[in-house]
């Protein structure tokens, strides 16, 4: 099985602010919903508030130290080794992580791909993707979208694959 990072940062490595995605880059969500789609897909308590509800076709798993947390239509863990064994013994080919900086920086060392979205601009963010060594990746795909109406700042779109651990 695969173990995927997805993730949209900007210069400064910000991924949020207030518990809520600081930007809105609709072509970076189809890229995202297009990726994961049919996947199970791995995310924080605290990420999983803030997007409010389970993502259709997508099997969710919300990662929480709270043992009586309930998420409807969402399988609940307690740490994220379980949530990948999860998606494992259920045959996943490719489980993603979709954060939010903790969930991010306790997979990054397991990671084998890293969807990488470069926002190109910087933002007053409270959370940040995790410190990462560029020579462990290599780039395999990339694609460059400019800002526009739907599209709030300019970014690439990097995948990352592990060439090293
Ligand atoms: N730009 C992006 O690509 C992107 C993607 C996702 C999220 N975000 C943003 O990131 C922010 C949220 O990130 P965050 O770091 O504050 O929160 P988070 O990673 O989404 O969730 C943190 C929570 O996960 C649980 N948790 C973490 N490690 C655990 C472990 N080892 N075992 C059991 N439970 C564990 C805890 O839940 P309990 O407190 O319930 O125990 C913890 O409070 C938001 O602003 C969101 O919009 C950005």
């Amino acid at each position: 099985m695969i173990v995927s990072i997805i993730a949209a940062m900007d210069r400064k490595r910000g991924i949020g602010v207030d518990n809520k995605l600081p930007w809105r880059l609709s072509a970076d969500l189809k890229k995202f919903r297009e990726l994961t789609m049919g996947h199970h897909i791995v995310v924080g308590r605290k990420t999983f508030e803030s997007i409010g509800k389970p993502l259709p076709g997508r099997r969710m798993i919300v990662v929480t130290r709270d043992v009586n947390y309930k998420a409807d239509g969402c399988d609940v863990v307690h740490s994220v080794e379980e949530a990948i064994e999860l998606a494992r013994g259920r045959g996943e080919s490719e489980v993603f992580i979709c954060g939010g900086a903790e969930i991010y920086a306790q997979t990054i060392g397991v990671a084998d791909r890293i969807y990488l979205t470069l926002v190109d601009g910087e933002v007053a963010a409270d959370t940040f993707f995790p410190e990462f060594d560029r020579r462990e990746w290599s780039e395999r795909e990339s694609f460059y979208q400019s800002a526009n109406e739907k599209n709030q700042y300019p970014f690439t779109f990097r995948l990352l694959v592990r060439e090293r651990q």
